[in-house]
């Protein structure tokens, strides 16, 4: 099954009204040369305002959570109807910086997959191992756990309408990109994974890699034949580096 590319944009928490607006302008000027499917992912306050910028061209947006609850008396969540109130089209799950600093387990991460679905989002589901689990070579282990938490919960089906993301945590904002060969490898085996529930799932599955993708890699990771584009921070937020990546895809 021919896969198209995606490469979403993940703005962590950077921005405000003034430099969003540039950045949105930026990326909107240029949106015609990519050769991927482009996404970005704003922090909840600036839905709108992608949503206002964005409307009626080619590019989706999205937030960078969503909570696992779908209404009720939950304190500071934003849940998917309300995301999808906004025209999102994406949500990111389990991104590692929400599973460290706000213990998110397999299992949530996996609830919140299944919120999103319901709600007519897509997830991108995140997973990743660290540096020290890659050097303690349990990196297969690792991947294949978080991603059997979600396929336990969410299935086939479910995973027919979600994005995978690896994204190995040592590549994060660090500079330090996986090699194509390394994340080539474990592209396979995400893959290799579902199809193991699911063999046309998985072949449809889109899994973009994470972690340090900039213009001057971006062309021989996405070569890769189970790199399907990126999720990418620090370039997202500059248009120029952010569209270059879409043109490489
Ligand atoms: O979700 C994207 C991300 O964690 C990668 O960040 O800055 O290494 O591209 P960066």
């Amino acid at each position: 099954m021919a896969r198209t590319k995606l490469v979403a944009g993940n703005w962590k928490m950077h921005g405000d009204s003034a430099a969003n607006q540039a950045l949105l302008d930026g990326i909107k000027a240029g949106a015609a040369a990519s050769k991927a499917t482009l996404a970005v992912c704003v922090p909840f306050p600036y839905l709108a305002q992608a949503r206002a910028a964005l409307s009626g061209t080619t590019i989706a947006w999205g937030a960078q959570d969503v909570s696992r609850h779908a209404q009720g008396a939950y304190t500071g969540e934003v849940g998917a109807a309300m995301l999808n109130d906004f025209g999102c089209r994406y949500a990111i799950v389990g991104h590692s910086e929400r599973r460290s600093y706000h213990g998110e387990t397999d299992e949530v991460v996996a609830a919140k997959s299944d919120a999103a679905i319901k709600a007519g989002l897509i997830p991108i589901i995140c997973v990743g191992e660290t540096l020290a689990e890659r050097e303690g070579n349990i990196t297969g282990q690792v991947i294949t756990r978080q991603l059997d938490a979600v396929i336990a919960c969410i299935g086939a089906a479910g995973l027919a309408k979600s994005v995978v993301a690896y994204e190995p945590v040592w590549a994060i904002g660090t500079g330090k990109t996986a090699s194509p060969e390394q994340a080539q490898e474990v592209h396979a085996l995400i893959r290799a994974r579902v199809a193991a529930v699911d063999a046309n799932v998985a072949a449809g599955l889109q899994i973009l890699y994470g972690g340090s993708m900039k213009p001057n890699n971006a062309k021989e990771l996405m070569a890769q034949p189970d790199i399907d584009g990126g999720l990418i921070g620090g370039a997202a937020l500059v248009p120029a580096d952010f569209l270059a990546i879409g043109a490489a895809a």
